[in-house]
This record gives C-alpha cells, structure tokens and sequence, in this order.
C-alpha cells in the first residue's frame, strides 16, 4: 500500500458532474429513499411502458427475490440506438481499429440501426425468437456489438464466449444454455496471429444438440468448411434481411444476456442478467464514473468477451448515445506504443484499460508513451484486478502527465457496472485503492464468522442491499444462485473479494479469499484448471493455487500427482500444460507444474490448500499448523521440489 494521496484538481471539483458535496447527498438519496433516486435515475431510459414499482429486493432465504422496475417495459437496443437517431443520426457510434494499423471503420448511429435491425430480422429469418439463446463467438469486431444489440432488439439472450476459449469450453457454455444459434467468424486475429473461431465452433458442434444454424462473419477471409444447411455466411444473410425490424417490447426483469464466469466450484456459471435494472445501472455508472459528456471519445479497452466489455464498450456507452472505440488488437502489435498511437489517432478522451496491460507497457519503459502526444485524455481507469501503487503512479505521471485522474473501478461480472470507485471530480486518489462505494451500494466488511468489523478493519466484503445492476440468478440453477452468494452470510451477497477500510473510509480490494484466481484480469476457478488436469490419464490427482506475478498479477500453480509407475519427466510437463490450454483456452496456461508424489492432505482427506498456497507464495516461513495432516512428511517433498519463478 501507498500513502500517497492525490487532491482533486482545481478544473475537476469546478467542473464536474459529481462533486464532493453532491456524492454525499446523492449517496445518501440512494440510501435512504432508493424509490426517489432510482425513479429519477432510471429516466434516462425511454421506457415503453413506464414502471410503476422501483424496487422489490430480499436477501433473506424466507422471501429471496430481485426485482426491478418490474411492471415496466422497454427495449434495450432501442435505448442503445433508436432514440439517438432525432439528433444523432450521422454521430460515430463505434470507432473499430483493426488488429494491425490500417483499415479501420467508422459506424455512425444510422448504419448502426441498419446493421443491427437487418442482423435482427436475419436471426428471426433462421428460427430465433424471443427467450431463445444465441451464442457470440467472435473477435473484436464490430459485428460483435451488432449480435448482441440484434438479439437484444428481438428479445433473444445472448452468451457471447471469449474467442480464447477452447472447442471444449465454448461446447460446455454452449450446452449449458442450450443456444439455437451460434454468431462467429472465419478467423480472429491478435497482434497478427490467427486464431480459428470457425474451426473450433465445428469442433464444439460436435457434441452439442442444440444448434442449428451458425452464422459466419468474413473476417480475414481465411479457408475454412462451410456445412451445407447448417452453416451460413454473415454478410450474405444480411443482405437478405429488411432493414426494418421493430424493437421488441421487453418486461425489465426479461433476461438480456447470459455471461459465464468462474466461481470457487463446479462449472463457469452462466450469469444472468436483465433488461431494465442493467441498463440504468450501466449507463448511469458510465455517465458518473467517467464523468461522460456528449462528444467524448471513449475507449474501454477490455474484449466483449468479459462483462467489462459488455457494460462499457457496448451498453452503457451506446444507452449514453457515446463514441465507442473497439480495439481487436493487443498493446504490443506492432510495437508498445500502439495504445497511446491509437488514443491519438482518435483523440480519445477516457481511456479504461487492465493493470495487467499497464504492468506489461510499463517494463518496455517510459519512451513508446513519450513519443505520442496523449493529450486530448482527460480521463483515466483501471479494472479487473487489484492495481499495485507502482502500476498506478506510472501510468499517473507518464501516461496521463498527472492531468489525469484515474478511476480504479472494483465490480464483478455478477454486479453488472462499477460499484465502488473513486469520482473523478469528487473524490481524492489514493493509488490502489477502489475508493468508495457507488450510489445504492453499500458495502459491509465481516470476518470469517460473519461479525461486522467497522471502522478501519480487513476482512471479506459483502454488499447489503441490491442494487439495479446486480445479477438475477445462474442460468438453470437458480437454488445456485442463492447458495454461491447469499448462504455464506446470511441475508448479505457475499463477493468473495477480501478488503480493507481505512481510516478515511476508503476500500482496498485485496483479491479473492476464494477458490478463484485472477490471470492478468481473467477469473479462473482452481477447480476447472484441476478438473482439465485430472482429464489426462497420466494424472491422478491435481491442486492448483494462485501464486504471485509480477506481470499477470497471479500465475496458476498446478502441483500434479502422477498415476503410480508414471515418471514426472520434463516432456510431461510440457504435455499437461499443452494440455490445460487444449481443455481451457490459453488463458489458462499453468506457469508452474510440481510433480508431488502426494498432496497434503487432512485425515478426513481434504486437500490442505493454505499449505500450498503458502509454498506457491514463497511464504514458507509460514506455513502454520501442519500437525493435523495425515502424513506430514509430504510437506518435505513438496518444500524440496518448489518450483519459484523470477
Ligand atoms: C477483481 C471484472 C481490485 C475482484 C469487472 C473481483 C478487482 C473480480 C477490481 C471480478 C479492482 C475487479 N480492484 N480487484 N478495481 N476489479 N477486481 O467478474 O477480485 O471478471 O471479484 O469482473 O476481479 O472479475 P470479473
């Protein structure tokens, strides 16, 4: 932690949207009178049928519930598009820039209605209806937004899958929603490499029932097998379509999309979330946090593929009527300084990127920033991952010439937008630190028995009462949905994020205190990493922990019993971690295999993960009370044979 602390400059607190005194009584509002603050808020919206109830919420087992704006309805891509043609119509909507410099697009908020509205009567076309499940595996491409808002106008939910998902784990999502349709692309490219979303979309298909069409988006126009009746390609069905397609009318609590993401157990969940709450939350979070004004260029640098995608490069910038910037690329294609050239290509103003991205530019050193300009950027946030002091100070002072402040939004795929937050024009800037809760969030800290802890303190982090954006249940699994969040503390969601208060009242995310791990912002559940491992027949058993790195902010550490008479050979090493990637995406490389010829295990037999998350931590100074194992002795070997990475 830093104690250094950055004062609101002078032209924000004049300036902003938000300033101190208004954070207070906005917050407090949205506290004590939810109805007031969100029957105003949620106004930003065109609703088609106005809502009646604001909020209708319990955390408690004997009535759970979430519910939103319940009686009213509305369209989600009418709210994104339709209602910004009157004065908007020939406005750039989406600024795309292609993997390597060159070829880049501009789609204005007209062609945007086109695209999106004869995308829309293409998915009817092919037998999607409203409630029915589309699947979106694309690259970073503007066809990406126009499948979610084409489904969105229809009243079809979609599941986009990040396009570094593997066969296998695109088929388990698929499966899982039962999707009729899958949206994908020839190929997708990153800093120059291709990456074949059509051919695994085939090897998906093998296994699941489900589906009977596939649209292809041409991409790179790279060779692949079409399959007659099945397979169709993108641009021909469009050109098919009437460009007329009316908004369907949408009940707020209707689903919108289903996301999967890792928790400590089991399969990715599919996350639900739905219409009217999301988008308020969405497009007031992108509005406040970032302290959004009509003509501001924004770009949010994640991949649709995650929910920071999916909430701020596509809804809440789009329901903002904003300039969005979709990026296809990666920060060191052609060189290091493709960020910065790209933010001066387009004069972006606010820019959002990962820490993990920043650490990785920041060791290149200060000159492939320096030798662009940068100077249209007011604004700047981090997310997906806790921000180290030095990652912030550096991107502070160099990349935004200490003109900037910077947002460090800590949310999660199951809360919709930001939650807690910094306000740029509102609150000073403690580097690392998430800062404060946004309006109608409130966060409690408890210990493990699920004590409050107030005042300064470090412990787990709950949030107390719903707020629009919070997801609805797992898709499929809604006795899940309760269980995973709301069982842990009773009558609390429970995040599963360790954090500490301040003496200012500031919260400092320390990172998961569950079984789940953040790979360079990527949340991955130990369990699917074990899970793949224990697929191969040479390995009996597997448990993998996080452990730290200096670019990736946490590394996966596998420690991998070998089935008897197997021999632990270098060759099998590189095996099992090819392997991972097969069964998972590249994502989830593991950075270190330990061969253990055992696990530390209780007498009861349950792994003991504190031993081995300690050993992966080089903290083993610390190890605690290893007495109750039945057989300490396979502490040794594990100590012995760590493996410490530079
Ligand atoms: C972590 C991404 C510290 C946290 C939006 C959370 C953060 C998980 C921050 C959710 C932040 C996200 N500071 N930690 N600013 N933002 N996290 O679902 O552990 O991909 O629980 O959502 O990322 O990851 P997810």
């Amino acid at each position: 932690m830093s104690d250094a602390i950055y004062p609101v400059p002078q032209e924000w607190s004049a300036n902003a949207k938000i300033d101190g005194a208004r954070y207070e009584a906005l917050y407090a509002e949205a506290a004590n009178d939810p109805d007031s603050f969100w029957r105003r808020e949620a106004r930003r919206l065109d609703w088609i049928k106005p809502f009646t109830k604001v909020k209708n919420t319990s955390f408690n087992e004997a009535d759970f519930g979430i519910k939103w704006f319940e009686d009213g309805e509305l369209n989600v891509a009418a709210n994104c598009i339709d209602r910004h043609l009157a004065e908007r119509a020939d406005e750039v909507a989406i600024i795309w820039e292609p993997d390597s410099p060159g070829a880049e697009r501009r789609i204005t908020y007209r062609e945007l209605h086109e695209e999106v509205s004869r995308l829309a009567n293409a998915l009817k076309a092919n037998g999607v209806g409203k409630g029915d499940r589309v699947t979106i595996y694309l690259p970073m491409i503007p066809h990406a937004a126009f499948a979610m808002l084409a489904c969105a106008r229809i009243g079809a939910i979609h599941s986009v899958v990040f396009g570094g998902f593997s066969p296998d784990s695109l088929g388990g999502r698929i499966e899982d929603c039962d999707s009729k349709l899958v949206i994908t692309a020839d190929e997708g490219l990153r800093g120059g490499k291709r990456v074949p979303l059509k051919a695994n979309v085939d090897e998906a298909l093998k296994n699941c029932g489900s589906v009977s069409k596939v649209l292809v988006v041409r991409h790179t126009g790279g060779t692949i097998a079409m399959q007659d009746g099945r397979d169709i390609w993108y641009d021909e069905a469009i050109a098919a379509a009437s460009p007329d397609c009316p908004a369907e009318p949408m009940n707020a609590e209707d689903p919108l999309f289903i996301l999967y993401t890792s928790g400590s157990t089991g399969k990715p969940k599919g996350v639900l979330h739905t219409s009217g709450g999301y988008l308020v939350w969405a497009s007031m979070t992108h509005e406040y946090v970032f302290d959004y004004r009509p003509g501001d260029i924004f770009w949010c640098a994640a991949d649709v593929g995650w929910v920071t995608g999916h909430t701020y490069v596509v809804y809440g910038a789009l329901a903002n009527g904003a300039t969005t910037v979709m990026f296809e690329g990666v920060p060191n294609h052609p060189d290091f300084s493709r960020f910065w050239q790209i933010v001066d290509k387009y004069q972006v103003n606010i820019f959002y990127g990962a820490p993990t991205a920043l650490r990785a530019l920041m060791r290149e050193g200060d000159e492939w920033v320096k030798k662009t300009s940068r100077k249209s950027l007011r604004l700047l946030g981090s997310v997906g991952e806790p921000i180290n002091p030095e990652a912030w100070e550096w991107y502070y002072h160099v990349v935004g010439e200490e003109r900037c402040p910077i947002v460090d939004t800590w949310w999660q795929t199951e809360t919709g937008g930001t939650m807690m937050t910094p306000l740029p024009g509102a609150t000073p800037l403690k580097p690392g630190s998430a800062a404060i809760p946004m309006f109608g969030v409130k966060p409690q800290i408890v210990d493990a028995d699920g004590k409050v802890l107030d005042g300064a303190t470090d412990g787990n982090l709950c949030i107390t009462d719903s707020w629009p954006g919070q997801m609805r249940t797992v898709w499929g699994d809604h006795e899940r949905f309760f269980q995973t969040y709301f069982t842990t503390y009773p009558g609390k969601y429970f995040t599963g994020d360790g954090c500490r208060r301040d003496a200012d009242g500031y919260y400092w995310i320390t990172g998961r205190v569950d079984d789940v791990i953040n790979v360079s912002g990527h949340r991955m559940g130990t369990a699917e990493i074990e899970s793949a491992l224990v697929a191969h027949a040479k390995v009996a058993e597997a448990a993998v922990v996080g452990m730290p790195h200096p670019l990736k902010g946490q590394g996966i550490y596998a420690y991998v019993t070998l089935n008897a008479h197997e021999e632990p050979t270098e060759e099998l090493r590189r095996e099992l971690i090819q392997w991972v990637r097969h069964e998972i995406g590249p994502i989830a490389t593991p950075d270190v295999i330990q061969f253990a010829p055992a696990l530390p295990k209780t007498r009861s037999g349950k792994i003991m993960r504190r031993i081995l998350r300690k050993i992966a931590e080089d903290d083993i100074g610390n190890l605690g009370d290893i007495s109750t194992l039945a057989d300490p002795s396979v502490v040794d070997h594990l100590l012995e044979h760590r493996q410490l990475v530079a």
